[in-house]
């Protein structure tokens, strides 16, 4: 997969930390110039893009809160003046903001939506127009343009006293199918990723005791914790030509998570 993004311009959102600084690492490693997007700690994007400067590759660092539409819009207009384009999508930024549902807040729902959701419509819709306004460069890829939507196993797996995150990610599977269906024959590909439990901050409190981390294999019948390495090697290769008759679907990546482990001795 070495050089396979050679002269492609990719922006992963969120990608100061967790997932999205997986992503952004593996997407430089294999060639890509890339913006590292962040909403918060400008430090750590930084570390980042120091880290992904290493592999030869541009890298912008800009901060925009997804959720936000003129934030989005400026994001995309200056990496269009650096880099020249946007090959490729990575839509990564989420969070999650938990609570019991009965004890949900407005603000609780809106914020996680607005993030994982409306961020998501958002950014796609800018990357959409310019691969539109760009035109297909065969040179570059088979593709006029890919999206990355970065779901979870909770677009399938339920999840009480998470219904905001739930709904959010439940929502990304259909704005990508829908996406995809309207695009496919401009060929622009997107899909999704669907991570299960991966060692990053947003779960801590999952894996980082002992006795949390051997609670959580009752969850992966694999019987490892991903790593942001295994999301990072996934999305270079949907993102790549080496999946180009891969469109409209979603790739879980979760050591068996959605595979009702709690049926495995009988239930
Ligand atoms: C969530 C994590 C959780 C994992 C598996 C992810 O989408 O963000 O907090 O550990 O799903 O349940």
């Amino acid at each position: 997969m070495e050089n396979s993004l050679k002269g492609q311009k990719a922006i992963i959102t969120g990608s100061s930390s967790g997932i999205g600084k997986g992503v952004a690492l593996s997407l430089a490693a294999a060639g890509a110039d890339i913006v590292i997007n962040y909403a918060g700690s400008k430090e750590k994007a930084e570390e980042v893009a120091s880290l992904a400067s290493q592999f030869g590759g541009k890298v912008l660092v800009i901060k925009a809160d997804v959720s936000d539409e003129t934030e989005v819009k400026e994001m995309f207009s200056k990496t269009i003046q650096e880099l020249g384009t946007v090959d490729i999508l990575v839509n990564n930024a989420g969070l999650q903001k938990d609570a019991p549902f009965h004890e949900m807040t407005l603000d609780q729902w809106n914020k996680v939506i607005g993030i994982n959701l409306t961020g998501q419509f958002l950014c796609a819709r800018e990357a959409v127009n310019e691969f539109l306004r760009r035109g297909i460069n065969p040179h570059i890829s088979k593709a006029l343009g890919k999206i990355i939507c970065m779901s979870s196993v909770h677009q399938e797996i339920p999840w009480s006293e998470h219904v905001n995150y739930a709904a959010s990610k439940g929502g990304i599977m259909l704005l990508m199918k829908s996406i995809a269906q309207g695009y496919a024959a401009k060929k622009i590909r997107i899909n999704s990723i669907c991570p299960g439990a991966i060692r990053t901050p947003i779960n801590k409190d999952a894996w980082g005791t002992p006795d949390s981390l051997n609670k959580l294999m009752n969850l992966i019948p694999y019987k490892r914790i991903g790593e942001i390495e295994d999301i990072g090697k996934v999305a270079v290769w949907l993102a790549s030509d080496q999946s180009d008759h891969i469109n409209g679907t979603s790739i879980f990546v979760d050591g068996g998570m959605t595979l009702y482990p709690g049926f495995t001795t009988n239930g």
